[in-house]
């Protein structure tokens, strides 16, 4: 089998990080273990100039090649452009974007860096795998420099509909570059139609199938490919976990009451103050819940260089002591909110003790929380997913509580339906979610993406068949 560069923003270098990689890294190091390869991105750490040379780690038969950024770089690419304009834009928070031009080009050059420094590492027999929205520019910049190898693009997030893609001032490099690619992986039907309008309507390119468009030249496979987690992992750790010590104190402090849960990264898209406000309206909408349930909320800080990002930790302490102050009483906290890192296996367990999980973003490519949720229940006593219908996950878990998040009365109204439900209702709903997530796996994610881009020949194999 020929090699794999798997290219993304961050590189999870085992030894470095292994303890703490999660299941994508996981998922990507094993298909680099098992036919060789690179992978290639930012080390995650800044220095004050972005490094010459990548540094090269080989743990056989994969070589990780990582940079550090300098501020400037790191500001313009990371913080600036990805996190401040495509970030918000892909999750359709428009009057959170940032158009600098500034930014722009610091986005363009970390690409082109990027292309320079990974082009003498490929090989003729090489297939390329690049993701998310970093590295849009990529596939181009390397196209530029001659690299005629097969190359795959899976985007992590939301791909905006038309209209609001359309307010990028660069919109229509942005899209002319993702052309670069052979196959473009989505996480959604709703994300390829977004995109297929765009080559439809903006760039004057054609849909030539379901899974086919041409456009600036190019043909190009695009598909749903959704995401999937190691759900046997997922499933073993949470029996484990429930079993131990942050789990057993977890249960002591409860003292019998019930548990909803929230886990996300510290970010606006997550929709948590939303939440927060929802948690509130269902505490004063249903009394009766009153010193009869908490909710945990699980927040671990992300991207916090960016103004957006300090913003809402601050709106969130905010509205966490305001309503533990409202509702709150001396030997009872309603919301318990942490901005903590725990293991996955640990978080395993803590889904596994809650009556509830609620993920209730405004905007997600997939959230992998509510397979994870699903996952790590007890197939007797499950507990119900309140889920966003704005997440990519809905899609697939449709036996879910979906919900509007900005409708605060209908979040409040699923929490209660969530914690009344009978079992016989929750085990119904809960079977056809696990059916789902164990159906289409990481693993099969993976190999799904990968069969498709490796149907797509490489130099040396256009060469042999002559
Ligand atoms: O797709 C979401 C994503 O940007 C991933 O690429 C990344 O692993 C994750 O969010 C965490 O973000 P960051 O690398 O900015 O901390």
């Amino acid at each position: 089998m020929s090699r794999l560069v798997v290219v993304s923003n961050r590189v999870a270098v085992p030894d470095a990080q292994s303890a703490t990689a999660g299941g994508l890294a996981v998922a990507l190091r094993d298909a680099l273990r098992s036919c060789g390869g690179i992978w290639f991105g930012w080390s995650g750490k800044t220095a004050p100039q972005t490094a010459d040379q990548p540094t090269m780690t080989e743990v056989e038969p994969v070589t990780y090649a990582t940079l550090d950024l300098g501020r400037k770089d790191y500001n313009e690419y990371y913080n600036g452009f990805a996190n401040r304009t495509l970030w918000p834009l892909f999750h359709y928070r428009l009057d959170l974007a940032e158009f600098s031009h500034e930014n722009h080009t610091g986005y363009l050059r970390v690409n082109t860096l990027f292309a320079e420094k990974l082009r003498p590492l490929i090989e003729d027999d090489d297939h390329i795998w690049v993701h998310d929205y970093h590295l849009i520019p990529l596939g181009r910049e390397l196209r530029a420099r001659g690299v005629a190898h097969p190359m795959g693009f899976y985007l992590h997030t939301p791909f905006p509909a038309l209209e609001v893609l359309l307010a990028l001032p660069s919109h229509a490099l942005l899209v002319e570059s993702l052309c670069s690619y052979d196959v473009l992986g989505f996480q959604t039907e709703n994300d390829l139609r977004a995109f297929r309008d765009y080559i439809q309507h903006e760039a004057g390119g054609e849909i030539v199938d379901a899974n086919t468009i041409r456009a600036y030249g190019r043909q190009i496979h695009a598909e749903v490919f959704p995401i999937g987690i190691e759900q046997d992992q997922m499933e073993g750790a949470s029996a484990r976990a429930v079993e131990q010590g942050a789990a057993r104190r977890l249960e002591r402090m409860l003292h019998n009451r019930s548990l909803m849960i929230g886990v996300d990264r510290l970010d606006y898209s997550k929709g948590i103050p939303e939440r927060f406000r929802s948690f509130e309206r269902f505490l004063e909408l249903y009394p009766a819940h009153r010193g009869q349930v908490s909710m945990m909320q699980i927040a671990p800080l992300s991207r916090s260089e960016v103004p957006e990002y300090k913003a809402i930790r601050d709106t969130l302490e905010g509205l966490a002591g305001y309503i533990n102050g409202r509702y709150g009483d001396f030997d009872w906290m309603p919301l318990h909110y942490l901005t903590k890192n725990f293991q996955r296996e640990t978080l395993a367990g803590f889904f596994r003790l809650s009556r509830v999980g609620v993920v209730t973003p405004l905007r997600d490519g997939m959230n992998l929380v509510a397979k994870e949720y699903v996952a790590s229940q007890d197939p007797d006593y499950p507990g119900v997913l309140v889920l966003s219908r704005f997440a990519g996950a809905a899609r697939e878990l449709d036996a879910a509580l979906l919900v509007n998040p900005y409708d605060h009365d209908g979040v409040a109204a699923a929490l209660n339906k969530g914690l009344v439900m009978s079992l016989e209702e929750r085990r119904e709903r809960w079977q056809s979610m696990y059916a789902k997530v164990r159906g289409n796996s990481l693993e099969y994610w993976r190999e799904r993406f990968l069969t498709v881009l490796r149907a797509v020949p490489t130099p040396m194999a256009l060469r042999a068949s002559g």
